[in-house]
């Protein structure tokens, strides 16, 4: 693992873009991994502005809502609409988690799947906050969930570049605290600290508990992956994520990944994680 320190937001959105660019260069069928948020926002910006053609690369996200189609409009906001005309991604070319299902005739929402849910208890059971719906299932929401998440996942190419933010709780994707490390893309029931985290996300009124995500073995067999992390407030998610055990230090077994981090995420470390962290790892640091 190679962890690169910058300076700040703007320097690790940089570094990050020279980064997947040259990846991008070095392969032509190189295929990307998208996450949204904000962490990669000002990335995306930086890939517009960059000249590169993107229209016949592809691109697969990490995750959508149940019952919402908001990180769908985010990948064509960022991919498709922001950049130079006929550079960007073609609509074909992005792909995401399907979140919307229908169930009598209307779009199914949160309060009708956790009535489904509670209805057919022997068509699923939790793995922690995942959602394991079984192939037997007899109900016809939880067959359409399960068949669309099978088809995600085997839609993946292995060849991509994973980009990927971190969760304020170490969540990668949507995979929140206790979900198995060899999961794959499912059905999740979402941590009170992500939906207190995406607050906006629910600006337009449509409030969901559940999201489908790629899992953590599906982000493992990317080829490459690159995680990206801001601010103090992720501090304590790196720690995790670096020295510790949460969702993402499932990655630290990534062959090869890279991590672009700001500065002010290494000043909460002791000295003795920071001498932890060189022996473990190779780190680039602009920052000092
Ligand atoms: C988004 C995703 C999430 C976010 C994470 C950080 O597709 O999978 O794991 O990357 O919640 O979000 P931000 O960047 O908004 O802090």
């Amino acid at each position: 693992m190679k962890i690169v320190v910058c300076k700040d937001y703007e320097e690790m959105s940089q570094k990050g873009k020279d980064f997947i660019i040259s990846e991008l260069k070095r392969d032509s069928s190189l295929a990307l991994g998208g996450a949204t948020g904000n962490t990669p926002k000002r990335l995306y910006e930086l890939l517009a502005q960059s000249g590169f053609d993107f229209s016949e690369r592809k691109i697969w996200f990490l995750d959508e809502y149940f019952g919402k189609m908001s990180y769908y409009q985010y990948a064509v906001n960022f991919l498709h609409n922001n950049f130079p005309q006929g550079r960007g991604f073609r609509l074909e070319n992005i792909h995401i988690p399907q979140g919307i299902f229908y169930w009598n005739n209307q779009t199914a929402h949160s309060e009708t799947l956790s009535q489904i849910l509670l209805e057919n208890k022997n068509d699923y059971h939790m793995l922690g906050p995942e959602v394991s719906i079984y192939a037997e299932a007899m109900n016809g929401l939880l067959k359409q969930i399960r068949r669309s998440n099978r088809n995600y996942e085997h839609s993946l190419p292995v060849n991509r570049l994973q980009i990927l933010g971190i969760g304020v709780e170490g969540h990668v994707g949507f995979n929140e605290k206790g979900t198995r490390k060899t999961s794959l893309t499912h059905l999740t029931l979402l941590d009170e600290s992500t939906l207190t985290a995406n607050e906006s996300d629910f600006a337009d009124g449509i409030r969901t508990k559940y999201a489908l995500t790629q899992g953590i073995q599906s982000i493992m067999r990317a080829k490459y992956a690159v995680l990206f992390a801001s601010g103090e407030k992720k501090a304590e998610a790196v720690h995790g994520f670096l020295l510790g055990d949460n969702s993402a230090s499932a990655l630290r077994n990534h062959e090869n990944l890279a991590v672009f981090l700001t500065r002010d995420i290494l000043a909460r470390f002791t000295d003795k994680d920071k001498i932890k962290l060189r022996h473990s790892y190779f780190i680039v640091d602009f920052a000092t």
